[in-house]
């Protein structure tokens, strides 16, 4: 499987970074832990994190060495120096047992074929008492207006993509059941929501939507879910949502904290 195309069959995406984490995690941590930012991507969340438990150390790990890279620039411009990047699996952290109080992990379950699997690792990694905080969208909660079947097309073809590649668009609402399968007790789950409701932000969306629908063309018109020219209608369809004036959207992120015994 080719990690990063899966990745980028992502419809959400934040409009903060530091946002992301702030009501559900963030009033958890303490000034000095050591704590992990599991697949970090470009490490704007990771650098939030650092000056949120500064003295404390962070690492952001991720598959990708070219996030990783970006990564670094983006810590050393923001002048942070309690924070370090490497290359590493969230499958095999590489990290003695018990490294870390606390362990972030954003937008990746939905994404893997086991997220248990991961979450255990992340359990192998924390120490005794330290927290988890998960974050993901379920795609079920996707809900926009006007009516467009369209827009609900192209959302199906993210969900069918998605499950395509191993991952569950709706793994959010799991993350109770997987945590606590996990290893993990205490597990507290909640949700936000996101919301584009002004046409800079609608016209990003559909964008993002369109772009999204380029890169699955291949993958679509060999598995025979569409043509090429209805991709090309599809994605014409929500660049022409994104622009309509009463364009609005909303998304259910979900989150969980738990911690280990
Ligand atoms: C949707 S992005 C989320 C990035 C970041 N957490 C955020 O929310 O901005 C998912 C990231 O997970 C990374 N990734 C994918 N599979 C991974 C794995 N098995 N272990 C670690 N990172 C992984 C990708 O390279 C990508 O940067």
């Amino acid at each position: 499987m080719v990690i990063s195309t899966l990745l980028i069959a992502h419809i959400s995406f934040s409009n903060s970074t530091n946002g992301m984490a702030s009501t559900f995690f963030i009033p958890l941590l303490k000034s000095g832990m050591n704590l992990l930012d599991c697949e970090c991507g470009s490490g704007t969340i990771t650098a939030g994190l650092a000056k949120v438990v500064a003295p404390g150390l962070v690492t952001g790990v991720d598959l990708e060495l070219g996030q990783i890279e970006k990564a670094r620039v983006y810590a050393q411009e923001q002048g942070i120096s309690n924070i370090s990047f490497r290359v590493a699996s969230i499958y095999e952290l590489p990290f003695p047992d018990e490294t870390f109080d606390a362990v972030f992990i954003h937008a990746l379950l939905q994404h893997l074929q086991t997220p248990l699997k991961a979450l255990r690792e992340i359990n192998r990694v924390l120490k005794p008492g330290g927290i988890i905080g998960v974050r993901d969208d379920d795609q079920g909660g996707f809900i926009l207006a006007p009516y467009s079947p369209q827009m609900e097309r192209i959302i199906d073809f993210l969900k069918q993509f998605m499950r395509h590649n191993g991952g569950d668009p709706c793994v959010g609402r799991r993350h109770r059941e997987l945590l606590r399968q996990a290893g993990f007790i205490n597990v507290q789950a909640s949700a936000t929501c996101e919301y584009d409701g002004i046409l800079e932000e609608t016209q990003k969306r559909g964008n993002l939507a369109a772009k999204l629908l380029g890169q699955m063309i291949e993958t679509v018109i060999d598995l025979g879910w569409a043509s090429a020219d209805e991709m090309e209608e599809l994605a014409d369809a929500a660049r022409k949502w994104g622009e309509h004036p009463d364009a609005f959207d909303a998304i259910i992120w979900y989150e969980a904290v738990g911690w280990k015994v």
